[in-house]
């Protein structure tokens, strides 16, 4: 076990512990733009994490009202939610946050692990050239888009482990010419990046993630990048918690992650409940639900 094999060097005392963060005095929410897409045939029928169990009914009314309060949440806070035709061959198209990765308005193309999902990359690519996006690359190596990559001022990080190829790291960075830290996740359960650590405020680079995900060295190095992150414990990461959106101000907290939001007021957000309970049955959340179309000159 990784935990066992932790050179002396990267233990978590030899690490500097986190200081106390002080919440800055006001938090700003700067407006997005998202895509995502409607689960019109979300079902499980297939098992790729080990959230999803095609024996357990999906209630597909309830998935789609649950969706549509938070396509309606983020237009009600300002930002612009553009829309993804779901088809009927892909059951998983719904995770938005899989098909690509877009920074300073390029688009890295996914390039899924598995065969159920493959079709989805090219839905991505056609969405983005048909939205006026010049700059899109079809990558070499399998990387399922925000899924693996989150986005702050100074670095990508990139999750591998379950997913995304380590390869896809060295084709992101030269892709977007921005330094990419790779972070070794270890459990099944939080396969992608995005289920286990989430920005709050890229700007700041600010974030949030539970440590029991990665392996001792990408836990040293999250404790040096980000000394003032917030740490979730076990039950939030278990509830989906780590896959949260943040405009800066507001964080879309899946509900059951109640733990979450306290943290979150004393550090000056303002945490938002979503209940995506169905689509928690096919192994993602408010995150898992939209990609972030990140403009020319920044981030956002
Ligand atoms: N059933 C999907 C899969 O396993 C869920 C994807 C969740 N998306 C995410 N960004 N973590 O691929």
């Amino acid at each position: 076990m990784p935990r066992e094999a932790t050179p002396s060097s990267l233990r978590e005392a030899a690490v500097p512990s986190p200081r106390e963060t002080t919440a800055p005095a006001s938090r700003e929410a700067t407006p997005r733009r998202y895509l995502m897409c409607a689960p019109a045939h979300f079902k499980v029928t297939y098992s790729i994490n080990p959230w999803m169990d095609p024996t357990k009914p999906v209630d597909l009314p309830l998935a789609q009202a649950q969706w549509e309060d938070l396509r309606d949440r983020y237009r009600a806070l300002g930002h612009t939610v553009e829309l993804l035709t779901p088809r009927p061959e892909l059951p998983d198209m719904v995770f938005a946050a899989n098909g690509a990765t877009v920074v300073d308005g390029r688009v890295l193309g996914a390039r899924f692990a598995y065969q159920e999902r493959y079709a989805e990359a090219e839905a991505h690519r056609d969405w983005f050239r048909d939205h006026g996006f010049t700059e899109i690359h079809e990558p070499d190596h399998v990387n399922e888009g925000e899924g693996d990559f989150a986005v702050t001022s100074s670095y990508l990080l990139a999750g591998r482990g379950f997913r995304s190829s380590p390869l896809s790291h060295d084709e992101a960075q030269e892709f977007f010419g921005r330094p990419v830290i790779g972070l070794d996740l270890v459990d099944p359960r939080y396969y992608h990046l995005d289920t286990a650590l989430c920005v709050l405020d890229e700007r700041g680079d600010e974030i949030m993630y539970y440590p029991g995900a990665f392996s001792p060295g990408s836990r040293s190095v999250l404790r040096r990048l980000f000394p003032d992150a917030l740490i979730a414990e076990e039950a939030d990461a278990a509830a989906f918690g780590l896959n949260s959106v943040s405009d800066g101000l507001h964080v879309l907290v899946p509900q059951g992650a109640a733990g979450l939001f306290d943290p979150l007021r004393a550090r000056g957000f303002e945490p938002v409940p979503m209940d995506l309970s169905e689509l928690l049955k096919g192994g993602g959340s408010v995150k898992c639900c939209t990609q972030e179309l990140r403009s020319q000159g920044g981030t956002p």
